[in-house]
């Protein structure tokens, strides 16, 4: 049988050093981080980075993620404020994403920030691609790994799975611990939360005085369209199925273990929840189910960035 995946490896030394040439020399690279896997290619290449925006078939106005080993090798590319350091302080390396002012002598190139005069910047911390970026001597622009507009990879087969033989090379870093995409917070004025994730409004508030509002984030992040993380079939929020020819997603512990039910935690956890969310949502469109119909779920914490994530799915 022919092969039409893409290659994985797992990571050890001799990878490493492939992966950062392979990089170096303006390819893209699927790589894993703690929140979902990422599309990884030299921020500063334009051509590098023209290939990300092909293979996701990505709108140019939707600016990526540009990620560091950390923030002074972010120096000359983006102006610092306190609001930034104290975040940084309090949460990196780790799932949060900053929007900065771009500085003047910025080396990204603009087709990795659609023309905007800011750039949001992001420190993961799995530790594989962590390893990568302190060996190459630019940062890695980094969508998530899946095709526009499609649900984030949570893991490296999938990854695979998204773009065939068209990736060639893929690190396998095992399941993202997060399993949703980073906190968004823009630091480029008053601080705002453009996107929820495992840290919450309420974790970010502890630090610094910022802003959610459902509403605002539609006009600041135009990566931040309607529907977005769809599984691919219609979902509908908090109702229940009528027959069990429907997948039913659940939260907590008073559902059974009922074969169209798939429970995000049961012991009513909202961050192991968030970690199960896609591979779950995957899970029921592999099963053929053509419909899911999701619980209510607690609207804090973790929660709201699940929701979120719901609600834009449904859409
Ligand atoms: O967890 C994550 O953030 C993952 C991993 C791979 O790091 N990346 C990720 O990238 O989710 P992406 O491209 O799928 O989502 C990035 C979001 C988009 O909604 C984009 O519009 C927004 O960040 N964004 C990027 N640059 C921006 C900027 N300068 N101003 C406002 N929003 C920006
Ligand atoms: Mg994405």
């Amino acid at each position: 049988m022919k092969n039409i995946y893409s290659k994985i490896y797992s990571f050890n030394k001799k990878i490493l050093i492939k992966t950062v040439n392979w990089l170096k020399r303006g390819n893209l690279a699927g790589l894993p981080t703690e929140t979902v896997y990422g599309l990884a290619a030299n921020a500063y290449s334009r051509n590098a980075v023209k290939k990300i925006f092909r293979l996701k078939k990505r709108t140019l106005k939707n600016p990526l993620i540009v990620h560091y080993f950390s923030f002074e090798r972010a120096k000359k590319d983006v102006i610092f404020n306190n609001s930034f350091f104290k975040l940084y302080k309090k949460f990196c390396p780790g799932p949060i994403t900053f929007v900065l002012k771009k500085n003047k002598i910025s080396k990204i190139t603009s087709l990795t920030t659609a023309n905007l005069k800011t750039v949001a910047i992001r420190f993961p911390s799995h530790k594989v691609t962590r390893s990568i970026l302190k060996n190459l001597n630019f940062p890695l622009a980094m969508p998530s790994a899946n095709v526009s507009s499609k649900l984030s990879p949570v893991n490296a087969i999938e990854v695979s799975e998204n773009f065939k033989k068209k990736l060639k090379l893929i690190i396998d870093g095992g399941n993202s611990k997060v399993g949703i995409e980073s906190t968004v917070v823009d630091l480029s004025g008053k601080p705002k939360i453009l996107r929820p994730g495992v840290l919450s409004p309420l974790d970010i508030k502890k630090v610094l005085r910022v802003s959610f509002s459902k509403k605002n984030s539609k006009i600041k992040a135009p990566g931040m369209m309607k529907k977005h993380y769809s599984p691919g079939i219609p979902i509908f929020f908090c109702k229940k199925p009528k027959n069990s020819k429907h997948a039913y997603i659940v939260f907590g512990k008073k559902y059974k273990n009922i074969s169209n039910y798939f429970n995000l935690s049961k012991k009513a956890d909202l961050k192991e929840a968030a970690a199960n969310l896609y591979k779950t949502m995957r899970k029921i469109k592999k099963k053929g189910y053509k419909k899911i119909f999701v619980s209510k779920i607690p609207n804090n914490g973790p929660g709201i960035a699940i929701n979120d994530r719901l609600i834009r799915a449904s859409k």
